[in-house]
């Protein structure tokens, strides 16, 4: 049996030449290879939100009073601002200030949000366990809030409560969608859809917040620690924490497309072929992790209806289109950005100035492309056609539960939680790309992911 270990809603360790950030060390071992410091002692208090349960010590004016807070936007600019690593010290505790600004602020957001849904569903066990996770990781930084962090031992503190924040939040995906499944008699697809768009997109740059600041500080002059870097440096000086100034999504292809080849082996004993065409040589900056995460879960879904259409000679054609500098709006058309984003865009990391150049990648199946009836639903979390006997029957719970109980246990899929296709585009959409579908129903579908890059670094 082919080991394929895969946790849903992270990226991808996987062999191969690509530089990956985050799936090289876990947020785990980081956390373990800190100073064994802890952070400073929480304030107990007298008042909690009492439902459900929870053993943090958050109370309901801390959650009231940072919500009420504006979340900055933040822009790709704003975490490259602090410098190309190795930074020197005051420039570390800059970023550690910076990132503790931000953090408590959008973390009582969610809580918030989730305080927001109906009672009956927040009291899920799989979904409280959400929310208590959020209050924990509220109450290990309120203690920081009103200090500044001005000498190596505080950031190394103030650093390892960050890996246990992602630590702590690493399995959200999984878990949320098992909470929600077994909510589905008590709130609708639709209102669904729209709390996990806005919540999956603010985890996104809360992750990417935290993650941030921890690559800078392994590469930073003072803990300089390849061995425990989440990126690789020094043999990559292209990285900036977790971005790469200099990322060949041809590279990426590749490295998503052996992955998932892998997955169609092992379930179809079928592993497609693909071609990458276009400008295969070119580079732009973004987030690795990010472009990883979008481009495995639209090859998984080439892929599979590749196999499944009885096309499996046909290759899957990725091209690679670098936008000029000055190209100005896309050419192609994009999906409108999902409606329902309300309280996102506050806070929505900004797009970056619209010169900033980009890469659309468009990814070409002869799978069959997708029928009408389903083409509406196809931005829906939990909608999937997937199901165990190759049947497409529509969406089946049944089946998507045994997929996460089958990632949790460590394993992957090639389908079946129908999360893929939204969240994909609400990562694309974070910096101001998009992703849209062209479906020719009977022959096959193409995807084009749009990304903006990071533009112009000094
Ligand atoms: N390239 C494609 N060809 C045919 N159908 C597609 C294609 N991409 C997506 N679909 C349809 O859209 C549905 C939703 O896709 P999505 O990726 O969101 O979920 P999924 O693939 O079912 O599950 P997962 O969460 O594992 O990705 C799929 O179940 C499939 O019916
Ligand atoms: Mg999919």
């Amino acid at each position: 049996m082919i080991p394929l270990r895969r946790p849903l809603g992270q990226m991808l360790p996987r062999a191969g030449s690509i530089r990956h950030p985050a799936a090289l060390k876990s947020p785990f071992d980081q956390l373990c290879r800190l100073s064994s410091t802890s952070a400073p002692d929480l304030s107990l208090s007298d008042k909690k939100w009492s439902q459900p349960p929870s053993t943090a010590t958050v109370t309901d004016s801390d959650v009231a009073n940072l919500s009420n807070q504006h979340q900055h936007s933040l822009s790709l600019a704003d975490l490259v601002k602090h410098g190309r690593p190795p930074l020197a010290a005051q420039s570390l505790f800059s970023s550690a200030n910076f990132t503790l600004s931000l953090l408590p602020i959008r973390l009582a957001h969610r809580i918030q949000a989730l305080r927001n849904l109906p009672f009956i569903v927040v009291s899920n066990p799989n979904i409280s366990k959400i929310y208590n996770n959020y209050l924990h990781s509220l109450s290990t930084l309120l203690p920081w809030k009103h200090r500044t962090i001005s000498n190596v031992e505080g950031e190394i503190q103030f650093t390892s409560v960050l890996a246990e924040l992602v630590h702590t939040h690493q399995d959200t995906i999984p878990i949320l969608a098992k909470g929600f499944l077994e909510c589905r008699r008590y709130i609708s697809p639709t209102e669904v859809t729209r709390f996990l768009d806005e919540h999956l997109r603010a985890r996104i740059g809360t992750r990417l917040i935290a993650e941030q600041h921890i690559a800078l500080h392994y590469s930073s002059a003072v803990h300089f620690d390849p061995a425990a870097s989440p990126t690789p440096c020094p043999e990559h000086p292209s990285f900036i924490g977790v971005i790469d100034t200099a990322l060949c999504p041809a590279d990426v292809v590749d490295s998503c497309a052996n992955w998932v080849a892998e997955i169609c082996e092992y379930k179809y004993g079928i592993r497609p072929r693909w071609i990458v065409d276009g400008e295969p040589d070119t580079a732009f900056a973004y987030v690795p992790m990010h472009l990883e995460y979008i481009l495995t879960e639209l090859l998984k879904n080439a892929f599979r209806a590749t196999i499944e259409g009885r096309n499996s000679k046909e290759p899957v054609v990725i091209t690679i289109a670098p936008e000029p500098p000055d190209a100005g709006p896309p050419k192609v058309k994009l999906d409108p950005p999902a409606e329902n984003k309300g309280a996102f865009r506050s806070e929505a990391i900004k797009p970056l100035d619209d010169n900033a150049p980009g890469v659309t990648i468009r990814i070409r199946d002869r799978g069959g492309g997708i029928s009408p009836e389903v083409l509406p639903n196809v931005w829906s979390y939990s909608f999937t056609t997937f199901s165990e006997e190759d049947s497409p029957a529509g969406a089946n719970p049944g089946d998507a539960l045994s997929v996460i109980s089958n990632a949790n246990s460590g394993g992957s899929s090639i389908a079946g939680l129908g999360y893929g296709l939204p969240l994909s585009r609400a990562y694309a959409e974070y910096f101001g790309g998009g992703i849209a579908v062209q479906s020719l129903h009977g022959w096959g579908t193409d995807v084009y992911l749009r990304l903006k890059g990071v533009g112009k670094i000094q």
